[in-house]
């Protein structure tokens, strides 16, 4: 709170950047932000109306074009210094984090860290940024004295969209590449990740940023989220979150371009010859950090049978051991996000059992805190099988063989990513040829990291693809100007 301090009014009272200042609703609507570890108030936000929206829209016009004009390695600087104030905030930042989304002490301090070095490698990417010259005569019919010079350009006013599970992090994915390509940015962040996605913007600001660069726009998507989507001064949307969302905001942006990174499946296919250590520690951490609740999660194992039941003792010794309860002592195990997120993870597990599959452990809740849940004999009826639990339970289904479970993988609405679990070389790259994802990771868990790779969802799983320069030629455009240099004719 000491970074808010006397800057929104009363204690614990948020406020949105606006014009390089702190503003209020004008409406004096604001929502109250429960913490989901202990129900305490973590703070209120905001909510923004539409008239907001207008303004915030509109102010991040004024700025467009001399933000667009300034030298890149200006823009650099201000990226160094904001990364510079996010470690020396880290704890304070990292203990809003876990009171306000349950994450663990120790995973919200890095991911702190974490957007502190994503914004360190986006100031160096950005002065990659490169134009090129081309010579008309490359081509049949063409002329030396034509030369094309080709630079990038920004598109104009970025929309970031966050989630909730790294309201910081998922914020300066879509923030910085925007910025350091010469956008302006407005941010709405996940409600419950809303006071987190704040203090960004707080050091963005410290750090520099000239006034209505970076617009914060708190309120919630069900509300707000349509009439931002569809405004007219939005010149690209940066989405991520769920598929449902997803498919309906591309639904109604028509025109707009977009980037979304939407929701996942991600297999773990553990062929006969993998390490089975290995690939049970890969698993957990895999499946159960941040109690599930991550897109690149582990969200199902596929086995031929002798293969599971060399897995299940392991994975079960791992899971006893994992830490459950509050994420201020470090427990991976927390409660979910809310009380519909965990009942709706509750109602596969009820699905895969009624159905005849075998719970080996957890199973059970205590308010939102799911038990860490392994479910062997999980078939292909089951929704479990199909749906994003988006929390600490892994199904094993067992398969035929390794063309089985490519099948089966395939067969997923979801693209994102997979894991192939194997030390022979050419099954590892088979088996990654045919599966229809983002990314296959071979002898790891599935991950998003490190943050300059690509990373993209394809079917349901998302379109276009993030990752430091990815986001910054997706948020950016090729400019053209051509030389006529004959001059004969004139
Ligand atoms: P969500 O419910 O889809 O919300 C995501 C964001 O969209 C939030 O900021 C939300 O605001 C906003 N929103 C909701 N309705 C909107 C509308 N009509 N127009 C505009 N914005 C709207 O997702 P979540 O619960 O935050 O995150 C969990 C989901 O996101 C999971 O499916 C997970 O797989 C996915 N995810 C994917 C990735 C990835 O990189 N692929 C990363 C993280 C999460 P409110 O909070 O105010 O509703
Ligand atoms: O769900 C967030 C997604 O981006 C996963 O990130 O680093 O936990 O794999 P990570």
């Amino acid at each position: 709170m000491r970074m808010f301090q006397n800057l929104c009014g009363a204690d614990k009272t948020y406020c949105n950047l606006y014009d390089g200042g702190w503003v209020k609703p004008s409406s004096g609507a604001y929502i109250e932000i429960l913490s989901p570890v202990d129900g305490s108030l973590v703070g209120r936000v905001p909510a923004m109306s539409r008239e907001d929206v207008d303004r915030a829209v509109a102010n991040s016009k004024e700025t467009l074009q001399s933000w667009a004009e300034a030298p890149i390695y200006e823009r650099a600087q201000v990226f160094y210094r904001a990364a510079d104030l996010l470690e020396e905030h880290a704890e304070e930042i990292g203990h809003v984090l876990t009171m306000e989304i349950a994450k663990d002490k120790k995973s919200a301090v890095y991911e702190v860290q974490r957007t502190a070095d994503f914004l360190r490698y986006t100031a160096d990417a950005g002065k990659g940024i490169a134009g090129e010259a081309i010579s008309g005569d490359n081509f049949p019919g063409g002329s030396k004295n034509k030369i094309s010079y080709v630079s990038r350009v920004p598109l104009g006013t970025v929309l970031a969209i966050s989630p909730f599970n790294y309201p910081i992090n998922l914020s300066v994915s879509k923030i910085a590449p925007a910025l350091i390509g010469g956008n302006t940015v407005l941010l709405k962040p996940a409600t419950q990740g809303s006071i987190s996605a704040l203090y960004l913007a707080r050091v963005m600001q410290e750090a520099g940023l000239p006034r209505g660069v970076l617009n914060t726009i708190t309120g919630r998507g069900s509300e707000i989220g349509d009439y931002i989507v569809t405004h007219p001064g939005v010149n690209f949307i940066n989405f991520t979150g769920s598929t449902e969302v997803g498919r309906h905001i591309s639904k109604l942006s028509a025109m707009v371009p977009l980037m979304l990174e939407l929701g996942g499946k991600d297999a773990a296919i553990v062929l006969p010859d993998a390490d089975m250590d290995f690939t049970a520690d890969n698993i957990i951490s895999g499946a159960y950090a941040y109690s599930g609740q991550r897109c690149t999660a582990v969200k199902r194992i596929l086995a031929q049978d002798d293969v599971a039941d060399q897995l299940v003792p392991r994975l079960l010794s791992r899971i006893v051991k994992l830490q459950v309860g509050d994420p201020r002592d470090n427990a991976v195990i927390v409660p979910l996000i809310n009380t519909k997120a965990a009942d709706f993870v509750m109602s596969l597990i009820d699905d895969a059992v009624a159905k005849g599959a075998t719970v080996l452990t957890g199973g059970t809740r205590n308010g939102d805190l799911i038990q860490p849940t392994l479910i062997d004999h999980v078939t292909t009826d089951m929704r479990l099988a199909w749906e994003e639990p988006f929390g600490p339970v892994l199904p094993i289904l067992r398969v035929k063989d390794m063309q089985d479970a490519i099948d089966i993988a395939n067969h997923s609405e979801y693209g994102l990513q997979s894991s192939v679990f194997t030390n022979n070389i050419h099954d590892a790259f088979f088996v990654a040829g045919q599966l229809e994802v983002g990314t296959v990771q071979i002898n790891s868990k599935t991950e998003r990291g490190p943050d300059h790779f690509p990373f993209l969802g394809v079917k349901a799983s998302g379109m276009g693809t993030q990752g430091v320069k990815y986001a910054i030629e997706a948020m950016t455009r090729p400019k053209a100007v051509v030389f006529n240099l004959d001059m004969k004719s004139h």
